[in-house]
């Protein structure tokens, strides 16, 4: 039962991300605890992203955006260690070729302001294989 209800919810989840793609027409799903209902509108799962391993700094979009992360991102950040800061601390970062984080990033004795510690909240990879999701207009002129 919590299988199939599981099932159900990610159909309707699958349904309600497809957006612009065209459904594809697949055999209907009969869903007897739900009554008579039928799942017709089905499609295929879009592919997975794949990240770089390294890349190059991609351009910001508008004054202070946090820059996105052009390399993939996942480098564990947990209660015992950052990743990110083995490459971007302001004591590695030369030698590892990386930007070194912003000075906002840092307390005065220039250690890392814990408020910054999980670097994913504002930084985010980008993806090789990009699908536009919606349509986007934004300009920053
Ligand atoms: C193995 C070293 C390494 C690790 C670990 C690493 N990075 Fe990077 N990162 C780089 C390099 C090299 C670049 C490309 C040069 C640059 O723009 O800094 C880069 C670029 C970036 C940039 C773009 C900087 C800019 O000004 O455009 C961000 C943001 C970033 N990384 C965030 C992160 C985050 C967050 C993590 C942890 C999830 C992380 N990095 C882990 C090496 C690393
Ligand atoms: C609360 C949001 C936030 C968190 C958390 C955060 N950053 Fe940032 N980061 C920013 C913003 C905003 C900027 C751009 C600052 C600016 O240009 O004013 C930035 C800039 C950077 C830059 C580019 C610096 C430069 O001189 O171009 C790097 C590299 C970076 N962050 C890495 C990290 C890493 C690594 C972590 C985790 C240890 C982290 N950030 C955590 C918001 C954040």
């Amino acid at each position: 039962m919590k299988k199939l209800l599981t099932t159900v919810a990610m159909l309707f989840m699958l349904n309600a991300c497809s957006g612009q793609q065209a459904d594809t027409q697949a055999d209907p799903v009969n869903i007897s605890s739900l009554g008579q209902s039928e799942i017709t509108a089905v499609r295929a799962a879009d592919a997975m992203p794949t990240y770089p391993n390294r890349g190059k700094s991609i351009e910001r979009t508008f004054v202070h955006q946090p820059p996105l992360i052009p390399h993939k991102a996942e480098y564990p950040i947990n209660m015992k260690k950052n990743s990110c800061m083995n490459c971007h601390s302001p004591a590695k970062a030369k030698r590892m070729k990386a930007t070194e984080i912003d000075a906002s990033h840092l307390l005065a004795d220039s250690k890392l302001n814990k408020h910054y510690y999980n670097c994913s909240q504002c930084h985010v990879p980008q993806a090789d294989n990009k699908q536009q999701l919606i349509e986007n207009d934004f300009s920053n002129k």
